[in-house]
């Protein structure tokens, strides 16, 4: 398509029977499943990364989901909007990538430095054909990162950029010396050099970026590698754009002609319930069907074979998996809301999105060796966002509660696992109806993700775990009566996390009770 265009609660082993809010009792009808985790068994490193958030120039994201400026009656620090940033702050964004996206290849970054009031406006020709005033810049983007801690992940400019262009941006970020562009980021307000982690070479050059082949994107691509010229201290790692989805043909190529010179190879993939990326049937995100939910669901879980051809294809040019697989853009595109600006990608977010965001990250762990990033689009206000404002009104999505969930997974070591379960079905479609992601998290705690996507069904999971013997059991649920239950502005809290009190253990094996269509993320101590 664009090619054209809790509180947490300890339950001590005692706390049998279930007892929760009538909405996250087991279902009447329940499946059974097993589950054999192998705490003995420590797999990958689960990169914090595979949490980070995509921001682009589109719609609402950035202006006022971000940047309100200085002057707005909305409470702000130094322009950024205090409520959005004390948000992301608690989900701990690990890495953001800016500005785009396809507006990273019409962006060009001396538009958005120095005296905010003279900076040019242009239009935004991919995202509504809106006025881009350029208030939010380098300078800007590198601040937002360190109050959120995040790391930096710049898309550049390919599609109607230079290298030249790219080297003078990459200059005025990092030099710590006497040059002109070094002496021109301290006379605009910045003195010490910003940390520069990731630099992504364009974006979607098949496409938006440029409607390139394989082939002469792998040999512009290593010209624009060779000139991320920086401090040795400050290396980013340099990123090729890569494929859409299945686009195999892709990845062989570019991993053929450039692996030498590639930190990472981006791929995108977007969950539409039905058609495909260039002639999307995508949906209302509200106004859904059982059939939606369901086919829904098993689009997203076809990344799982995406990720596991293309990392085929990885190892035949890299067997010691030095090149990393980063998703820099994946979630749910449906139709935008009524009666918004179809250039701003502005869709309400269910309890179907929080079952897709738990799918997809437990595929994204059992790939770890590979995906060291992931990047879900976007961070506010467009597409599968964490948070949706209005004008002052701010609240936090299915999809937001999930990552605030999985927070123990951030830095963790994946364990290996296997589970086993009736398959959820409905007409002649048919996917896994429990999920499951075991890990050993930081502070030495076992941690599983379980996602139940049987919208009818409980399931009740005996566990058993090899090589630990934890003695209790601390957890939240998300999980409601309907499918599309969602957060409103008049009623923000409708959906979010619960305590979770289905786990209790009996000897040596745990009995995990997973409500119909629930995320639910457990630590064992
Ligand atoms: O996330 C919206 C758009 O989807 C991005 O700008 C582009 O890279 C992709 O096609």
């Amino acid at each position: 398509m664009l090619k054209k265009i809790l509180r947490a609660v300890t339950v001590g082993i005692a706390a049998w029977p279930f007892a929760a809010a009538s909405s996250l009792a087991a279902s009447p009808k329940s499946i059974d499943a097993t589950l054999t985790i192998h705490a003995d068994k420590p797999g990958a490193k689960i990169d914090a990364n595979i949490y980070g958030q995509f921001m682009e120039h589109l719609g609402r994201n950035v202006y006022e989901g971000i940047w309100v400026g200085e002057n707005s009656p909305i409470p702000n620090t130094r322009g950024f909007r205090n409520d959005t940033i004390a948000a992301l702050k608690k989900i701990k964004v690990p890495v953001l990538r800016w500005p785009g996206g396809c507006f990273a290849d019409e962006y060009h970054w001396r538009d958005g430095i120095g005296e905010r009031s003279k900076r040019p406006h242009r239009v935004n020709t991919h995202w509504g054909g809106v006025i881009e005033p350029n208030e939010f810049g380098t300078h800007e983007f590198f601040e937002l990162a360190e109050m959120l801690g995040a790391k930096t992940y710049l898309a550049v400019n390919v599609g109607s950029g230079t290298v030249q262009e790219m080297a003078e941006w990459i200059e005025y970020i990092t030099s710590p010396s006497e040059s002109t562009l070094a002496k021109e980021r301290r006379a605009n307000g910045r003195d010490k050099p910003w940390k520069l982690d990731y630099v992504g070479v364009g974006n979607e050059p098949w496409g938006c970026g440029g409607d390139m082949n394989a082939q002469y994107y792998s040999d512009e691509y290593k010209k624009y590698a060779l000139n991320i010229k920086t401090p040795r201290d400050n290396r980013p790692i340099e990123v090729a754009s890569g494929p859409y989805g299945d686009g195999y043909d892709w990845t062989e190529t570019v991993m053929k002609n450039a692996v030498k010179q590639m930190g990472a190879l981006a791929l995108h993939y977007y969950t539409l319930p039905s058609g495909s990326f260039d002639t999307p049937k995508k949906g209302p995100a509200l106004n859904f069907t059982e059939a939606d939910w369901i086919i829904t669901l098993k689009h997203t879980l076809s990344i799982d074979e995406m990720i596991r051809k293309h990392s085929a294809i990885m190892d035949k040019h890299d067997p010691e998996k030095k090149v990393g697989l980063y998703v820099d853009e994946w979630g749910s595109w449906y139709d935008v809301e009524p009666g918004t600006n179809p250039g701003f990608l502005f869709q309400q977010n269910t309890l179907r999105d929080a079952v897709l965001a738990g799918l997809n990250l437990n595929v994204f762990h059992s790939h770890a060796e590979r995906v060291r990033m992931t990047n879900i689009a976007q961070m506010i206000n467009v597409l599968q966002a964490m948070i949706l404002t209005d004008k002052e009104k701010m609240l936090l999505t299915p999809t937001y509660h999930v990552f605030d969930m999985y927070l123990p997974f951030q830095d963790s070591t994946s364990l290996a696992s296997e589970v086993s379960a009736p398959e959820y079905k409905l007409g002649d479609v048919t996917i896994p109806s429990v999920s499951v992601s075991a890990a050993r998290a930081a502070n030495g705690s076992l941690v599983l993700a379980l996602v139940n996507t049987d919208p009818n069904k409980g399931a009740t999971v005996k566990t058993k775990i090899a090589g630990a013997a934890p003695k209790k059991a601390t957890g939240r649920v998300l999980t409601s009566a309907a499918m599309n239950t969602h957060n409103t502005f008049d009623k923000p809290d409708a959906l979010q996390p619960a305590a979770f009190n289905g786990a209790k253990r009996k000897g040596d094996e745990w009995s995990i009770e997973l409500p119909a269509k629930s995320v639910v993320v457990v630590t064992l101590d």
